[in-house]
């Protein structure tokens, strides 16, 4: 058993946020969801795991490495362009070689792993086996209709008037005949090598495709607003720790967890929050659902329900709410602007607001 991640994409929903960088590495609580995904494979017990990267391939490296602090050995697959997810499938033909497969969206949240539905494949070794989960918006996702008795019967993309709110999640399980569904399909109408045609097909020769349903939390982290959902989620399980230096003071409420190396001084930090390494907050308020990187400066700014990227600098700002703000990042006050501000700002932008 393999497990084949996608890592590739241009991330366009996310920008400017990952103009520069992967949407994978996005952090949640100070975690890439990329090593989400890859801690609940090795979870599973899957441990040759085969990357697929495009543009940001390096910076994908350079976080993940050779996969050995997950327990895994990874290899890395290059696709030349994002063209679509069975083109994926395509690109890593060789790597899979006769093996089955899980499929997993490196930009998927899946909150409880995926072991039980591993052992369903396992026991039953369908040609596929997808998840599915009640959507309110179906239209955004592979959309399955299933029949009385409760098997797949067709698979759409995207369509505009979906038959069910049952969407796929992005977590598919594969026996190597998955590979004459990928040869067979041509690209849909967006231009993509469409894994749900693919599944499409594997159905209409009669072969077994089997479906879960997903009652657990699960997000597709395409936007700023399901990212700042996915940490909010994340952030509330989180178990309170103080490594950094807490000046008297300032006060830690609720789920805290300051980093080492922290310096927290005249502020107040109302958990769920996370404060990283290397980071200053002076006079400050962090708010709930609040993951704050590393080596950021947050002075006489007040800010909650938001995600800031690695060294960022917030200075004099009240207030940010519901804000992704990337990497190396400046926001200072500016004369006459509103009370609120509501911001995504992309690496190294700068942008002056009033305090
Ligand atoms: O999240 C679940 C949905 O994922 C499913 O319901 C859809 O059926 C499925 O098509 C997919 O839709 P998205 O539009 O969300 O896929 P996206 O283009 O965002 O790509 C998903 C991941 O795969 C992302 O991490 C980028 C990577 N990728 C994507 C493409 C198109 C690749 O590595 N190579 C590619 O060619």
């Amino acid at each position: 058993m393999k497990a084949l991640v996608l890592s590739g994409g241009s991330g366009t929903r996310l920008r400017p946020l990952t103009h520069t960088s992967a949407k994978q590495l996005v952090p949640v609580a100070n975690k890439p969801i990329l090593f989400y995904v890859l801690e609940g494979i090795a979870d599973a017990g899957v441990t040759d795991v085969g990357i697929v990267v495009g543009d940001t391939a390096e910076e994908i490296r350079a976080a993940v490495g050779d996969g050995s602090r997950f327990g895994i050995s990874v290899t890395y697959i290059p696709q030349h362009q994002p063209l679509g997810l069975a083109h994926a499938v395509r690109t890593a033909r060789a790597w899979l070689g006769e093996d089955d497969f899980v499929m997993y969206l490196g930009d998927n949240f899946l909150l409880g792993g995926i072991s039980a539905q591993l052992e369903e494949f396992r026991i039953r070794r369908p040609a596929a086996q997808i998840m599915l989960t009640r959507v309110p918006n179906p239209s955004a996702f592979g959309v399955a209709t299933l029949d009385d008795t409760g098997r797949v019967r067709v698979l759409e993309e995207k369509p505009e008037f979906p038959k069910s709110d049952l969407a796929l999640v992005g977590v598919y399980f594969f026996t190597p005949v998955v590979h004459a569904a990928v040869d067979a399909i041509q690209p849909s109408a967006r231009g993509e090598l469409e894994i749900t045609d693919a599944i499409q097909w594997l159905l209409d020769q009669n072969l077994p495709v089997t479906s879960s349903t997903v009652d657990g939390y699960w997000k597709d982290t395409g936007n700023a607003t399901d990212m700042l959902e996915v940490n909010r989620s994340v952030l509330e399980s989180l178990a309170p720790r103080c490594e950094g230096a807490v000046d008297d003071e300032s006060e830690l409420v609720g789920r805290v967890v300051i980093e080492k190396g922290a310096v927290i001084v005249r502020s107040r930090i109302v958990g769920p929050a996370v404060v990283g390494g290397g980071t200053r907050v002076e006079g400050s308020y962090i708010g709930p659902f609040t993951s704050v990187g590393e080596d950021c400066t947050i002075a006489d700014s007040e800010i909650e329900y938001s995600i800031v990227l690695a060294g960022t600098a917030i200075d004099g700002v009240r207030r940010i709410e519901a804000s992704m703000i990337g990497r190396q990042v400046r926001v200072t006050p500016a004369p006459r602007s509103p009370q609120a501000h509501r911001l995504i700002l992309g690496d190294h932008s700068k942008v002056q607001i009033r305090s």
